[in-house]
């Protein structure tokens, strides 16, 4: 009986999949109008000094499975394609242009489940001297360092994979004289935020585009705000040490 009743439904199936689909369509085709006459994306600005505090111990660079490593040329990116899954967001192509144009990528690995070789399961990538956010970019002191992107694959989020990339990519700009990370987070994406707060981030602001007719686009980047945040934040570092 109940087998009957599973065929039955399998049955209508694609009669309801035609039934609910004009519904759905109607419904992208309203999303879509909509945006096109009007528009609003915010993002959360986040702040990190690299200093950190003196008297914590530093952040892990490895969990004993994950090994994290810098890549800051092309080449040393090439000797890694293999292990890079097509599923992330950047191809190698990708990833090999932003590095080419000034960018770091922070690389965590993980040896494959056979046991022959290693598969990267996530990445970040970063750039020193630049505020970059809902499609503007700004001249920052070199001294900023901003995340421009961080993914790790899905079944290896939640084991704190974000912290060892973040981490090894602190440890690599504090040595070339990085004093504060920033970015930006779209206020949606809870992980991505419990992440950053875990890291010891702050949200310190927010950058806002408004988009009318898709003619008229008001972007509204704070840039002078922006720039006094990251002042702040180096004045607050060096009263910190002295
Ligand atoms: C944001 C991201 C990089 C975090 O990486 P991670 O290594 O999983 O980070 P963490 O282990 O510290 O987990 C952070 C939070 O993710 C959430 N999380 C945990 N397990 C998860 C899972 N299996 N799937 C999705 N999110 C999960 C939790 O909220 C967790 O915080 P909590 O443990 O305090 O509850 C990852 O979720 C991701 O790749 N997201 C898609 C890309 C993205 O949004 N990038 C940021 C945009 S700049």
């Amino acid at each position: 009986m109940a087998g009957r009743r599973d065929f039955s439904q399998e049955a209508h199936r694609p009669m309801i999949g035609v039934l609910r689909r004009p519904r759905t369509r109607l419904a992208h085709l309203t999303r879509a109008l909509t945006m096109s006459v009007f528009s609003r994306q915010r993002q959360f600005i986040t702040l990190k000094p690299l200093d950190g505090d003196a008297g914590s111990p530093a952040p892990p660079l490895t969990d004993g499975r994950t090994e994290c490593l810098i890549v800051d040329s092309p080449e040393a990116l090439d000797d890694l394609a293999t292990e890079i899954s097509a599923s992330f967001r950047d191809s190698v192509a990708a990833l090999k242009a932003r590095v080419a144009r000034g960018c770091v990528v922070c690389l965590a690995r993980r040896p494959r489940v056979d046991g022959v070789g290693s598969v990267v399961v996530g990445y970040e990538i970063a750039e020193r001297g630049v505020f970059s956010a809902l499609g503007r970019r700004i001249a920052v002191s070199g001294d900023v360092v901003f995340s421009h992107y961080v993914e790790v694959l899905p079944e290896y989020r939640g084991q704190r994979i974000h912290r060892l990339l973040f981490s090894t990519r602190d440890s690599y700009f504090r040595q070339r004289g990085g004093r504060v990370v920033c970015g930006v987070c779209a206020p949606r994406n809870h992980a991505s935020l419990q992440a950053l707060r875990r890291d010891g981030a702050t949200i310190v602001g927010t950058v806002e585009r408004i988009s009318l007719l898709r003619v008229f686009v008001l972007s509204y980047t704070p840039s002078d705000r922006i720039t006094q945040l990251f002042a702040g934040a180096e004045r607050n570092g060096a009263d910190a040490r002295t």
